[in-house]
């Protein structure tokens, strides 16, 4: 149970256009991020299927029925918010039970469920208190459990860890996904966080200003981005990503003595954007090298090495230490099969 099919949906605010031709299917029991920057209309798709917006256009089934003319409360889905959106007022329990007595859910139920969930979230502890009583990471404990208490068939995430210190963050990242395993409820999951969208999901659809970049795996999108600006969100550090012109057996980036080779025989434009990732980038010190060590970043497990490579700037990632010093030329190491082009015009990935 729980398969979404958005089709051609769209959302206009007056006379902005908030959410574009928007087409895909949430599997079900899959765990599906949207993903994109500020205001790029994720929130807006998510209240859509929720039914806490109206639709423009197009249309939204959810198992093969059209959703979008219901009510909120006859979708079968749960919601939780960044902000928790708890009663004050309430205990934990009545917190967590409350929806299920709207629902008329015979007393003995609620109970099992309530303090199922809770169980699953150790909150147990904590069925007694207020809100107020609670920290933040508790708090968002709570919204989670009074999700899981409904036994929805379909999960609905607003950026539910951004109000979270960053170990709690991780922490709770972890435990999603393992409650996803454990539940098996198709779950559609806001983020500004491409980190969180790779860890969590079986599907991302980076969105950028109301429209679709891409929908597909998580190793689909790092690998293979379809358009530069999906190459740009995401993988931390970023791309490096230049306008780069063709010469014989590649393409250079001009004022540089980078050249990244294409295979013999490719069909390619004049001019490209080219994009590397620093993660596929290998350095070595070398006298005669093209580039030289600007800044060297440890972060324990891997280090971020700047290159200056003429009037540009490259980053390197290398695992461990990568005993580089500041000033010292190196030489740079690319292959064909590790390189990403895009159209100048579209930021349509091109086929190597
Ligand atoms: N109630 C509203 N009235 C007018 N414009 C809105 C409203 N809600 C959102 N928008 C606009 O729609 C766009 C998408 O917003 P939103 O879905 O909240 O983005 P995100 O969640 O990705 O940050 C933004 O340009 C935002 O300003
Ligand atoms: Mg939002």
């Amino acid at each position: 149970m729980g398969e979404i099919v958005l089709d051609a949906v769209r959302k206009t605010y007056g006379k902005t256009l908030a959410v574009e031709d928007l087409t895909y299917t949430v599997g079900e029991g899959q765990f599906v991020t949207l993903l994109g920057p500020s205001g790029c209309g994720k929130s807006t798709t998510l209240n859509m299927i929720a039914g806490l917006e109206d639709i423009s256009g197009g249309s939204i089934t959810i198992d093969g029925r059209r959703v979008d003319e219901l009510p909120p409360d006859k979708r079968d889905l749960a919601f939780v918010f960044q902000d928790y959106a708890l009663y004050p007022h309430m205990t934990v329990y009545n917190n967590m039970a409350f929806g299920l007595k709207m629902r008329k859910t015979p007393k003995d139920q609620i109970e099992a469920r309530v303090r199922d969930a809770a169980r699953r979230l150790s909150i147990e502890p904590f069925l007694d208190r207020k809100p107020k009583e609670l920290s933040g990471g508790q708090r968002q404990r709570v919204a989670l459990g009074r999700a899981i208490a409904r036994r929805p068939s379909v999960f609905l995430f607003d950026e539910p860890l951004s109000n979270l210190d960053a170990l709690l963050r991780d922490q709770t990242r972890t435990e999603l996904k393992q409650l996803h395993r454990d539940l098996g409820a198709t779950s559609v999951y806001v983020t500004h966080d491409q980190e969180e969208a790779l860890t969590l999901s079986d599907r991302i659809a980076v969105m950028s200003k109301g429209h679709l970049e891409q929908y597909g795996s998580p190793e689909e999108i790092y690998h293979h981005p379809a358009t530069e600006f999906v190459a740009s969100f995401v993988g931390k550090p970023r791309m490096n990503l230049w306008t780069a012109t063709r010469v014989a057996d590649g393409y250079q980036v001009p004022g540089t003595e980078l050249v990244v080779p294409v295979p013999r025989g490719a069909e390619l434009p004049q001019t490209v954007r080219l994009g590397l990732r620093p993660d596929e980038i290998g350095i070595a010190p070398d006298d005669a090298g093209i580039a030289r060590v600007r800044l060297v970043e440890p972060i324990g497990n891997a280090t971020d090495v700047i290159l200056d490579l003429g009037p540009e700037r490259l980053t390197a990632r290398l695992t461990g230490f990568g005993h580089f010093t500041v000033g010292q030329p190196v030489s740079i190491d690319v292959s064909a099969a590790r390189l990403h082009l895009f159209d100048t015009a579209t930021g349509l990935r091109l086929p190597v």
